[in-house]
C-alpha cells in the first residue's frame, strides 16, 4: 500500500457573481514511503490547493485523498507542513515553537525537551533556542519551522516553496540540510518548488502540472546516487534531466500566459 493516494482530486473556487475556477482537474498521484516528490508547475496551476488538500486545510470538490488508507477529513499531526512564508509564533522562542506540537500531543518534559534538542542541533540552531522569531533571519526562522515539522514525526512532510523567500546561498545550504535530513530519517517529502535545479537536486521523482487547471502532465524519476552533493548539478545526467523538465515548464509557462 502506498503512503498517501491522491485519487481524482479535482478542486473548483466559487468566486464573485457565480464564477467558477477551476484550479485543479482531476490528480492522481501515489506516493511511496521514502518518496521525495518534487512538484513543479506555472504559477496558478493549483499546486499549493493540492499541498493544502493533502493537510486537510481545504478539500477537494471531487476525489479523494489517503492517507495509510485512511480519508484525510481535516488537519492532523500525521503530517507537517512547511510553508514559504514563516509561520512560527511569533510569541514563543524557537525551542517553544519546536515543542509546540508535542505538549499538544501530551509528550513528557524532557522527552520534547530532548526532542527539540536534536532537531535544533540538526538544523544548526544550538545558542538560539531562547531567541523569539523576530530575532532570526530568514533562513533561522525557516530552519526553526523545518525542525518543529520534523520534530513532530510526521508521516509526511508537505513543504509549499520553503526555500522560496531566500537567497541563493542560504537555499543552496537549506537545501542540502534538507536532503541530509532526508537521507538519514528516511522521511518521506512532497515538495513544491519553481526552481527546476531543486527539483532534481532533492527528489526522487519530480511531479510537473501542467498550466491551470492543473493536471500532472509528467512523473519522472531521478536515479542520482545518495548522498548527493551539489557537485551533482553539473553532472551529464542532472543537465540531461534539466533540459528535459525545463522544455515541459516552458511549455506550460506559455500556456499559462496565453489564458
Ligand atoms: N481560496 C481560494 N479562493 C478562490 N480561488 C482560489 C483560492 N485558492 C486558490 N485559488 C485559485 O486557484 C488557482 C490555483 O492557485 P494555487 O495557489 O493552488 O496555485 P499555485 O500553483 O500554488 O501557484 P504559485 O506557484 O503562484 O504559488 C488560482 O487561480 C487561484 O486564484
Ligand atoms: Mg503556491
Amino acid at each position: 500500500m502506498n503512503l498517501l493516494s491522491i485519487q481524482g482530486v479535482s478542486r473548483t473556487f466559487g468566486g464573485h457573481k457565480g464564477t467558477q475556477t477551476q484550479a485543479l482537474l482531476p490528480v492522481d498521484l501515489e506516493v511511496r514511503e521514502n518518496d521525495f516528490v518534487t512538484i513543479l508547475g506555472p504559477s496558478g496551476c493549483g499546486k499549493s490547493t493540492m499541498l493544502r488538500i493533502v493537510a486537510g486545510l481545504d478539500f477537494p470538490t471531487t476525489g479523494q485523498v489517503l492517507l495509510d488508507g485512511q480519508a484525510i477529513d481535516g488537519p492532523g499531526a500525521d503530517r507537517g507542513m512547511v510553508f514559504q512564508s514563516y509561520t512560527l509564533f511569533p510569541w514563543l522562542t524557537v525551542a517553544q515553537n519546536i515543542r509546540f506540537g508535542l505538549r499538544e500531543k501530551g509528550v513528557s518534559e524532557t522527552a520534547q525537551k530532548e526532542r527539540s534538542d536534536y532537531f535544533i542541533a540538526k538544523v544548526g540552531l544550538r545558542g538560539f533556542e531562547n531567541h523569539f522569531p523576530k530575532q532570526l533571519s530568514g533562513g533561522m526562522q525557516q530552519r526553526t519551522a523545518i525542525a518543529r515539522a520534523l520534530a513532530n514525526d510526521p508521516r509526511i512532510l508537505l513543504m509549499d516553496e520553503p526555500f522560496g523567500a531566500l537567497d541563493n546561498q542560504t537555499r543552496v545550504v537549506m537545501q542540502e540540510l534538507l536532503l541530509g535530513i532526508w537521507e538519514a530519517e528516511r522521511k518521506t517529502v512532497m515538495f513544491v518548488t519553481h526552481d527546476i535545479d531543486e527539483a532534481i537536486f532533492m527528489a526522487n521523482r519530480v511531479a510537473v502540472f501542467s498550466a491551470r487547471p492543473g493536471r500532472i502532465k509528467a512523473d519522472i524519476p531521478v536515479n542520482l546516487p545518495h548522498p548527493r552533493h551539489y557537485t551533482v548539478k553539473t553532472s551529464p545526467e542532472f543537465m540531461e534531466l534539466k533540459a528535459r523538465l525545463t522544455e515541459e515548464i516552458r511549455a506550460e509557462a506559455l500556456a499559462a500566459a496565453a489564458h
